[in-house]
């Protein structure tokens, strides 16, 4: 099981205490849970998918690792339906940023829930969501597999401080991770393409593209 622990995967697990309770929504092969239950960090968790083939796929993997009383499963739409009492943390991951925030605004109440979030896409759309809903982000970190780069948030509910527009592409709590540096230049250089572009357009999106001198500017200081 260790080889499937990606480190992308092992950046998530690394965020949840010792002890939990989890719920991995979308949990596909269920290999978070799996490992988490077997190394004992968690002391139960429940699998979730919304989808037959990747719940079948968890449950037959759960049941080879012979982990079935410690790891339940549950074929849901995101937490709709999902009885979160008696798990302190959530994980969803491997999933588009949009549709994590979509998922905890179908959720029950989240209160006293620490939520670690990988999105695959849109990381500052979901960044401005949890701020703009409640939601303080504690942590972040970036996980690196061959080129990709993944950002992992650690949220819980509360009042959060408003990000910039540079802070909602980059984070705040990224910044002493060690690949921060690499985030960032990616990042710039992606913005540099971008303002490219509409430089060379017939009809350039002047405020558009004001806004990412500015947001440049920012990630410059
Ligand atoms: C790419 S896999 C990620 C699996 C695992 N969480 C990981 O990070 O490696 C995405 C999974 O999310 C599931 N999924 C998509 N939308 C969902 C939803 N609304 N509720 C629950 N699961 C969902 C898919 O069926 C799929 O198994």
């Amino acid at each position: 099981m260790n080889n499937v622990i990606t480190p992308r995967l092992a950046a998530i697990i690394a965020l949840v205490r010792e002890g939990a309770g989890v719920i991995d929504v979308g949990s596909d092969h269920a290999y978070v849970p799996i490992y988490l239950v077997k190394e004992k960090k968690a002391v139960r968790a429940l699998a979730t998918d919304v989808h037959d083939g990747p719940i079948d796929r968890a449950r037959e993997n759960i049941r080879v690792s012979g982990l079935e009383a410690a790891i339940k499963t549950q074929k849901a739409d995101g937490l709709c339906g999902v009885d979160v009492s008696g798990y302190d943390s959530i994980i969803i991951a491997g999933m588009g940023g949009i549709l994590i925030s979509e998922i905890l605004t179908g959720a029950p109440d989240l209160k006293g829930k620490t939520l670690i979030l990988q999105p695959m896409t849109a990381t500052a759309e979901l960044r401005q969501y949890l701020i703009e809903n409640g939601y303080k982000i504690l942590n972040e970190c970036i996980a690196r597999e061959e080129e990709k780069l993944y950002v992992i948030l650690e949220a819980v509910r509360g009042e959060s401080e408003r990000y910039t527009e540079a802070e909602l592409l980059l984070g705040r709590k990224t910044k002493s991770d060690p690949l921060y540096p690499l985030l960032k230049a990616r990042t710039e250089e992606k913005l540099r393409k971008r303002l490219c572009g509409l430089e060379k357009a017939k009809e350039p999106q002047r405020d558009e593209m004001d806004r990412i001198i500015m947001i440049l500017k920012e990630m410059r200081k």
